[in-house]
C-alpha cells in the first residue's frame, strides 16, 4: 500500500481538514523534525502531514531540518511526498493565484545540510537529478488540479533561494535569465534529499506574489497573505483528490 505524506509550508502550518488520529515524534540520525508527524485522514484516506516550518511557522527556511523531516516520513511508511510551496511568480504565465507543478529546479541555497551522505550514514551515492521531481506524482497532481477546477501550469523551473528575505530586482532578473519561472525558499534541499532517500517527491506550488520587479512596487505581506488565503482553499481541494485517488 502506498502512503502519501504532505509537507506543508506557508499557509499550511496546520491542516484543519485533516482528522488527526495520532502524532508521532520520530528519532532520526539527523536530529529532530520540524514538528511531530501527524497521522490522519483526509477525506477518509490515511496520510501523513508535517509542517515544514514547525508549529506556529517558527523555523526559517535555512533552519529547517530537511533531512530529519524526510527521514521521519519514510520511517513512518511514506513512499510519496508532496511538498507544498508558496512561491513568487517570475514568468508571465505564473501570475498570483496560479497553481503550478514544477518539472525542474535550480538550487541557489547555501549553508544548509543538503545530503544524507555525510560520511557517517550509508555508503555514498550520487543520485540522478536529471528530472528532480517524481514524474508519476507530478501527473497525479496535474490531474487532481484539473479535476478540482483549478488547473495547474504543468511545468516550470523552480528557483530555490536562501531567504528569509525576498530577492532584489536584479536577483530575479538573473533567475529569469537562468530560465527560472518560480521562486521559493524551501524546495531545496528538500527535493534532493527526497531523491537520496528513494522517495517519490513532487511539489505543488501556488503563486502568492509577483517576484521582485515583476509586479508594481514593493512586495507586501498583505498581498502575499491575501493570495495565500485563496490558494489554501484551492490546494486543500486538490489534496483531497490526490489522497483519495
Ligand atoms: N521569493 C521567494 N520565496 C517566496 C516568494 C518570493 O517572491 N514568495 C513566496 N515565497
Amino acid at each position: 500500500m502506498s502512503l502519501l505524506a504532505i509537507i506543508g509550508g506557508s499557509g499550511f502550518s496546520d491542516f484543519p481538514a485533516l482528522e488527526i488520529e495520532a502524532s508521532r515524534r520520530v528519532e532520526t540520525p539527523f536530529g529532530e523534525t520540524s514538528a511531530p508527524v501527524a497521522i490522519g485522514r483526509l477525506d477518509g484516506a490515511e496520510i501523513l502531514f508535517l509542517p515544514r516550518h514547525g508549529a506556529g511557522h517558527r523555523l526559517p527556511p535555512h533552519r529547517i531540518n530537511y533531512r530529519a523531516n524526510l527521514w521521519a516520513l519514510r520511517a513512518l511508511g511514506a513512499d510519496r511526498v508532496v511538498g507544498l510551496a508558496a512561491v513568487g511568480g517570475i514568468g508571465a504565465r505564473f501570475a498570483p493565484l496560479a497553481l503550478a507543478v514544477p518539472h525542474d529546479l535550480i538550487d541557489y541555497t547555501y549553508g544548509r545540510e543538503h545530503s544524507i551522505y555525510d560520511g557517517e550514514q550509508d555508503a555514498l551515492d550520487h543520485v540522478d537529478m536529471t528530472s528532480p521531481y517524481c514524474e508519476e506524482l507530478r501527473g497525479v497532481l496535474i490531474r487532481a488540479c484539473a479535476e478540482s477546477g483549478h488547473p495547474a501550469i504543468e511545468d516550470g523551473v523552480y528557483a530555490a533561494t536562501q531567504g528569509p528575505r525576498l530577492e532584489t530586482t536584479a536577483e530575479i532578473a538573473r533567475l529569469e535569465r537562468d530560465g527560472c519561472d518560480l521562486v521559493g525558499m524551501t524546495g531545496m534541499p528538500e527535493a534532493g534529499i527526497a531523491r537520496e532517500l528513494g522517495l517519490c517527491y513532487a511539489s505543488l506550488a501556488f503563486v502568492v506574489n509577483w517576484a521582485a520587479g515583476k509586479g508594481e512596487g514593493a512586495i507586501t505581506m498583505a498581498e502575499i497573505e491575501s493570495h495565500l488565503r485563496t490558494c489554501v482553499g484551492h490546494v486543500r481541494k486538490v489534496l483531497g483528490i490526490v489522497a483519495t485517488a
